[in-house]
């Protein structure tokens, strides 16, 4: 057999083991992994190193206009190539319809935006307006191209939907097997504590964090896991924030519910004092949810080991510290006009490898599943996130040794910060690859702008995961079934 490139004497890391060995590429796909593989037109040498399956960002936001119509700094380009240097090989950002936008613009839409793309990629909807002819046209021929996964926020007045419409959307998603996304927090519960911060002339950065209290985010989500029950329909609860929401995944998930989570590494490094930082500085770390204390940061670590988590994403939402971004609104702002949101595409694998594997809180394997292979099988892509024959040969080749701080320079990204600067790192992706071809080599970019695929997704695997039956809509179904 020949190959046009192996990898050879590295530690192949995989969700479900590791071994040393060597991995024959052949036509873009894995070919062979063997404990040694001769020939290759290219011989790359992984010797002390980890061969990981590339990783999957399963949450980004890129080219997208926030729902206050503030476009993000990256772009397709830009956004993966800052991906890429942070060791993944795929993207799922976001394709957002904005209110009485049907479904087909909005993809129309995305798919010129995306054309300029180095590593594969494929998007989730935001749905903020299910009418009729999105409910019955514009979602079921999205699911039918290939685009499986839609999300839908119980918050921001301009993108919640409400309960009834979120039945609508969890239930059009079961019948077509797609999964449903979800940002659970309670609306009226932030407006509440926004309109008595603002009598009282709390309106500083710092002010964001307790606007949205932990409890918000607990009855939306126990809310959401029972909208998704009744449904019978699977859910996927993103950027989960607080001990709370994670124990009540956690419970579900242990009784048999169709439920995923993941969680994001600003929720596990950063703390409300960070949005307490002199002068606007704190507007940085504005995000929703908002990040919390360190005994959640602890509780979400414990919650990631014991696997209520699927994945660890990074929710990359970049907006500038400057007039398109953060101070759109001037220079000093209230909390509730600063864009939520901060970059982290770049930061989410070197930050999660060197604080959870290297600190010994996670398994190379842990990390492997949570980076790239539960988010493949989860969003039904079904050539990604494994080392196995017959896959794409999307591959990262990971230093465990290299020693730095985080820089802004190292993210390549359109951003003017990073909220992990200077922290220290060890462990770093060497060789990035897509589909056999190196995107990034030795902090070098190899990619030409365009070469990633629209990745076509299968349904959401559901295997394992019985659900948990409710009484009233299995009595409804059997006498419906007479
Ligand atoms: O603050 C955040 N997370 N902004 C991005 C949009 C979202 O809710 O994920
Ligand atoms: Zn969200
Ligand atoms: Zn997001």
């Amino acid at each position: 057999m020949s190959f046009d490139t192996v990898i050879h004497d590295g530690t192949i890391v995989t969700a479900s083991g590791s071994f040393e060995g060597d991995i024959g590429i052949s036509d873009s796909r894995i070919a062979a992994l063997a404990e040694r593989i001769e020939g290759g037109t290219r011989r790359i040498d992984a010797g002390g190193r980890l061969v990981m399956p590339g990783g999957i960002e399963a949450h980004a936001h890129i080219a997208q206009e926030s729902s206050a119509g503030i476009m993000t700094a990256d772009d397709y380009r830009s956004g993966s190539i800052s991906a890429a240097f942070g060791g993944n090989t795929s993207f799922v950002p976001f394709a957002a319809q904005h209110r009485g936008q049907s479904i087909e613009d909005v993809l129309a839409t995305y798919d010129a935006r995306s054309k300029s793309s180095v590593i594969d990629y494929s998007y989730h909807l935001i749905v903020s307006d299910p009418s009729d002819e999105v409910l019955t046209r514009g979602l079921p021929a999205a699911f039918a191209r290939g685009i499986t996964s839609l999300k839908v926020f119980m918050t921001y007045d301009l993108m919640n939907i409400g309960d009834a419409g979120m039945l609508s959307i969890l239930d059009v998603a079961r019948e077509n097997g797609a999964l449903t996304m979800v940002h659970a927090e309670n609306n009226d519960m932030v407006k509440w504590m926004n309109a008595r911060l603002a009598d009282r002339g709390m309106t500083a950065p710092k002010y964001h964090a307790i606007s949205r209290p932990e409890l918000a985010e607990e009855e939306a989500i126990n809310r959401a896991i029972s909208l998704a029950r009744l449904a019978d329909a699977p859910l996927f609860i993103v950027h989960v924030s607080t001990e709370g929401g994670a124990a009540l995944v956690q419970k579900a998930r242990l009784g048999g519910a169709k439920l995923f989570a993941e969680t994001c590494p600003q929720y596990l490094a950063l703390t409300r004092d960070d949005l307490d930082r002199p002068g606007m500085e704190g507007a940085k770390y504005i995000c929703s949810p908002p990040v919390r204390d360190h005994e959640t940061q602890e509780a979400l670590w414990r919650h990631i080991r014991a696997g209520t988590f699927d994945s660890v994403s990074s929710d990359h939402a970049p907006y500038r510290f400057d007039d398109t971004g953060k101070l759109v609104h001037g220079t000093e702002p209230p909390y509730p006009k600063i864009a939520n949101g901060m970059p982290g595409i770049s930061a989410r694998l070197p930050w999660l490898f060197s604080e959870g594997v290297i600190k010994g809180r996670i398994t190379p394997e842990q990390f492997a599943a949570l980076s790239s292979t539960n988010a493949a099988r989860i969003f039904g892509m079904s050539r990604k996130g494994r080392l196995a024959p017959g896959m794409d040969a999307d591959i990262a080749i990971w230093n465990p040794e290299t020693r730095r701080k985080m820089t802004l320079e190292d993210q390549h990204d359109n951003m003017d910060y990073t909220p992990f600067e200077g922290m220290d790192l060890t462990g770093a992706p060497e060789i990035v690859m897509t589909r056999g071809e190196v995107v990034v080599e030795h902090g070098k970019l190899r990619a030409t702008e365009g070469q990633g695929r629209f990745v076509a997704r299968d349904r959401v695997d559901l295997s394992g995961v019985p659900g948990i039956p409710v009484k009233e809509t299995a009595l409804m179904h059997a006498e419906a079934g007479r």
